[in-house]
């Protein structure tokens, strides 16, 4: 049921989380089959969050070596979704199962699930994850837009007033947001060498800070050398949103699961919320994050 696009009249709740049915056989696939190792790097976030943008970055900071200034860069001609692919949504959708042999050590895996869906071997083994979220606002606006991207075309579009509602209440893929973004917040807190937790306007407002954070999280930190020939600066040049959404590569065609390539680079920016949502809605979200988040010292 792809009709609404990602704002589905039936989406279900498994263990307290909205998934399509799509998404939902590949989270119990995933669950009967997957096993991380303590060298996999588990990118989670919610939908919508600059998932497409940390996907590129970890990418090029991981295989940096491989890949130094070169012309030759896979970015520069694969869409980060298919580098760096979604476990429940890509490698455990279909009937087969993945052959995850093919991957190299360490295997950078991406995923929606929230903390409670998590399977056992990812919490239990020494596997890193790199959580990144974004202010709730933002991350209704672009739900919006890429629910009407994603809808079947001869379907009426999708109202903002819908999508809010359903957002507001939780029934969002993966949602509650709340819930989410709270979850994993527990988790940095608890095991901050296991989960490294991200904002989206973190990270637009101090990339170099961020970038070099999340390296050192990740145990390749950038040598002098590499700080000296600028080499943060080129991965966060090459991943930027002006370079990424004017590749040919993601102007047109499409992923293999269907979606425009396009559909994942809107505006890339801070704040749009404020073109599309009214004083009322605004003060609702505001309200929800205050009930959700009080006493855990979480600001979005
Ligand atoms: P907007 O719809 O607000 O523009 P996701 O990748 O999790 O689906 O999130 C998509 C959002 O990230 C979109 O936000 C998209 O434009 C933005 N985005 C994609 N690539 C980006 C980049 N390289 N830098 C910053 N934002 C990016």
């Amino acid at each position: 049921p792809r009709e609404r696009g990602w704002v589905v009249p039936h989406i279900y709740k498994y263990h307290g989380v909205w998934h399509t049915p799509a998404q939902l056989r590949g989270v119990l696939a995933l669950h009967q089959h997957f096993q991380a190792q303590d060298s996999d790097i588990l990118l989670v976030t919610t939908p919508k969050s600059g998932t497409t943008w940390l996907k590129s970055i970890m990418f090029a900071l991981m295989n940096r070596s491989r890949y130094p200034k070169s012309e030759q860069h896979p970015l520069l001609k694969t869409n980060p979704h298919v580098l760096v692919p979604f476990l429940e949504i890509k490698l455990y959708a279909n009937k087969e199962l993945p052959d995850l042999a093919s991957f190299v050590s360490p295997r950078l895996f991406c995923t929606h699930l929230s903390c409670t869906t998590l399977p056992n071997s990812a919490r239990d083994s020494a596997c890193k994850i790199v959580y990144l979220c974004r202010n709730p606002r933002d991350t209704f606006v672009s739900l919006f837009h890429f629910s009407n991207k994603l809808r079947t075309p001869n379907l009426p579009p999708n109202s903002i007033e819908e999508v809010f509602d359903m957002f507001c209440e939780g029934a969002s893929v993966y949602g509650p947001f709340w819930d989410h973004v709270l979850g994993y917040w527990k988790e940095s807190l608890r095991k901050p060498q296991k989960v490294f937790f991200l904002k989206y306007e973190e990270m637009k407002e101090q990339p170099t800070l961020h970038l070099k954070r999340l390296a050192e999280f990740l145990g390749c930190p950038f040598s002098k050398v590499e700080e000296k020939e600028g080499v943060v600066g080129d991965i966060l040049e090459l991943c930027s949103f002006g370079n990424m959404s004017n590749l040919v590569v993601n102007r047109g065609g499409r992923l293999e699961s269907g979606e425009e390539h396009s559909a994942y680079f809107r505006k890339g920016e801070v704040g749009d919320w404020k073109n599309y949502m009214t004083e009322e809605m605004v003060q609702r979200l505001e309200k929800i994050s205050e009930q959700k988040f009080k006493g855990s010292g979480l600001c979005l």
